[in-house]
């Protein structure tokens, strides 16, 4: 093992922006969420997003923790409210480096929830579990995504050839943190 994963997952942050592992308790803020048309078309969520799916993703959380694959985040609020999702993806052991991923529920936008989540995500992605690089994949119409993901310290690395995702052709920009 090249990274230093502990036993349990952590509690990172705290107050307004806690990064904490999933409930179940969240599944019903996860539906309501993963509802929003912006959320759908920016993100790899299932759209329509049904009930079964913020199960199923919720339990997932938990098994790609154990296989070690990844780390899924629920962003709470200072009431524990779940108010957004961050994960690190796809995580290579042997190069150290990992996909980074977010989305912020539509009533919590404008607050620096992303930029937060992002600061606290890598600083323990690198400082604690071992990290060289986290890769963010941002289209480039998402205006708020590219702005939060800079705002958190992430550099621009490169563009990826265009891909058509839900019949639209998309251009990608990459960043890493
Ligand atoms: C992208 C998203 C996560 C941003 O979340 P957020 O919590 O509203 O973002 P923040 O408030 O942390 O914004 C961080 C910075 O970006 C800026 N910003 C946010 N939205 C912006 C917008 N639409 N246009 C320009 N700047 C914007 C903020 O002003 C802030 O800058 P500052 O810290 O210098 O003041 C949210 O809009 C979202 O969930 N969108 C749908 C899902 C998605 O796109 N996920 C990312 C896929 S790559």
């Amino acid at each position: 093992m090249n990274l230093r994963w502990p036993d349990i997952q952590p509690v990172l942050g705290g107050g307004p922006v806690t990064l904490r592992s999933w409930s179940t308790a969240d599944t019903e803020a996860v539906y309501i969420a993963c509802q929003d048309e912006t959320l759908q078309n920016f993100t790899r969520v299932p759209s329509p997003y049904t009930m079964a799916d913020a199960e199923e993703y919720i339990v997932s959380a938990s098994a790609v923790w154990q296989a070690r694959s990844g780390v899924n985040f629920a962003i709470a609020d200072a009431t524990d409210e779940v108010i957004g999702a961050i994960a690190l993806q796809n995580i290579d052991e042997s190069e150290r480096v990992s996909e980074l991923g977010y989305w912020v529920a539509d009533f919590a936008r404008g607050q620096r929830v992303a930029r937060n989540a992002v600061e606290l995500l890598a600083d323990w992605g690198r400082d604690e579990l071992g990290l060289e690089r986290m890769i963010l994949k941002i289209e480039r119409e998402n205006t708020a995504s590219i702005a939060a993901a800079l705002a958190a310290g992430a550099r621009p690395t490169g563009v990826t050839r265009d891909e058509e995702y839900r019949g639209i052709v998309r251009n990608y920009g990459i960043y890493e943190i």
